[in-house]
């Protein structure tokens, strides 16, 4: 199916395939022919962090089902886990269209969709109403309008909103299309953000594993902040990484990518990248990372998890392999 999809925009095939797959849903047995295909069952893929048991190391990263309105037809096809978001307390828009960008050539996406959702509510909403048992974790972040010295309210809102239908919270600081967001990532303000986050995650019935999404363009002194500051606040994990900035090596002419504009790039122009951040958090800290960026093979994949991940996620590589991927990588690591 790739080459038809990749005739379409890349916004219009992905909501295409998700409507595709809630009819196909709706033919009996249809979710346990896909299920069978993709699954792969080992006690050796069995996976215990922060309190959590996955079934297999492999994830959905977020982004890719913002607004939880497909867990049932993901997983089927065999991930151990499925992160929703970024969710934003308020309902946004997002972007200008386009803001899905494919380069073929680099096996990379570009995207500036700017944290479109449908809120907290709606999110909140479908995960009480899904049927699937997988672990969810909730991606969460702040409305483009709230100021950055406010978007500790937005974290909160969203804990308070999503708390029973989450297994885990991410607090994401990292995108590039958010203005300002990212500066979330220095010291003192990460502090002050993660400090109210952890006291409000702790004042809930059911305190959440909470994780902390971190960029691919941060510098060593800022990554040596970020172990810091995850310990001292006992955060269960940092998800390492989101999409880059950096438009370097790129194999796609200049012109394009000049054209495109904003944005953050995935897929394989950021698999070095992340591991080597991963790399560098793992040898700082025992605290569990879970490893995303570029994974487009068994072998990317099981590079991470040397480096030090604990999990990995997979968004562009699903995107340009094909659901195969997730069971390619989950047999590959039975018999690593
Ligand atoms: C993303 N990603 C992302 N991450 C996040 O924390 N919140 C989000 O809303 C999104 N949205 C999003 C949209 C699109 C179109 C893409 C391609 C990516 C980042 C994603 O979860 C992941 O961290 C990076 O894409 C790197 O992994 P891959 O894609 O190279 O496997």
């Amino acid at each position: 199916m790739k080459p038809l999809l990749f005739r379409l925009n890349p916004e219009g095939a992905h909501h295409l395939i998700f409507f595709v797959l809630k009819v196909a849903f709706k033919i009996p047995f249809v979710k346990w022919i896909i299920r069978g295909m993709y699954t792969v069952k080992a006690p050796s893929l069995e996976r215990e962090l922060f309190g959590l048991k996955f079934k297999n190391p492999v994830g959905l990263a977020a982004g890719f089902d913002k607004n939880a309105a497909f867990i049932d037809e993901l997983e089927p096809f065999g991930f151990g886990f499925v992160e929703i978001g970024t969710i934003t307390p308020r309902p946004q828009p997002g972007n200008d269209r386009p803001r899905l960008f494919r380069l073929p050539k680099d096996a990379a996406l570009i995207n500036r969709m700017g944290f479109n959702n449908d809120g907290a509510a709606a999110a909140a909403e479908r995960l009480k109403r899904r049927k699937a048992k997988i672990i969810i974790g909730g991606n969460i972040g702040k409305n483009k309008i709230t100021p950055n010295e406010e978007a500790f309210s937005d974290y909160e809102q969203c804990i308070d909103i999503l708390h029973p239908y989450v297994d885990y919270f991410v607090a994401n600081v990292s995108s590039p299309n958010t203005p300002g967001l990212r500066e979330l990532q220095d010291k003192e303000p990460l502090m002050k953000l993660l400090k109210k986050v952890m006291e409000k995650n702790a004042s809930m019935p059911q305190p959440k594993p909470v994780l902390l999404k971190i960029a691919p363009d941060l510098t060593d002194e800022q990554l040596d902040d970020i172990v810091e500051i995850a310990e001292s606040l006992k955060l269960s994990g940092i998800i390492a990484t989101n999409t880059t900035i950096s438009r370097e090596d790129l194999k796609t002419d200049r012109k394009i990518i000049e054209n495109i504009g904003a944005g953050g790039v995935s897929g394989k122009p950021v698999t070095r990248r992340s591991t080597e951040v991963i790399r560098y958090l793992c040898q700082r800290t025992k605290i569990p990372v879970i490893g995303v960026g570029g994974i487009h093979s068994a072998e990317d994949a099981i590079e991470k998890i040397k480096a030090g991940a604990s999990l990995v996620q997979i968004y562009t590589g699903f995107v340009y392999e094909g659901p195969a991927l997730v069971k390619r990588i989950n047999k590959a690591l039975v018999s690593a």
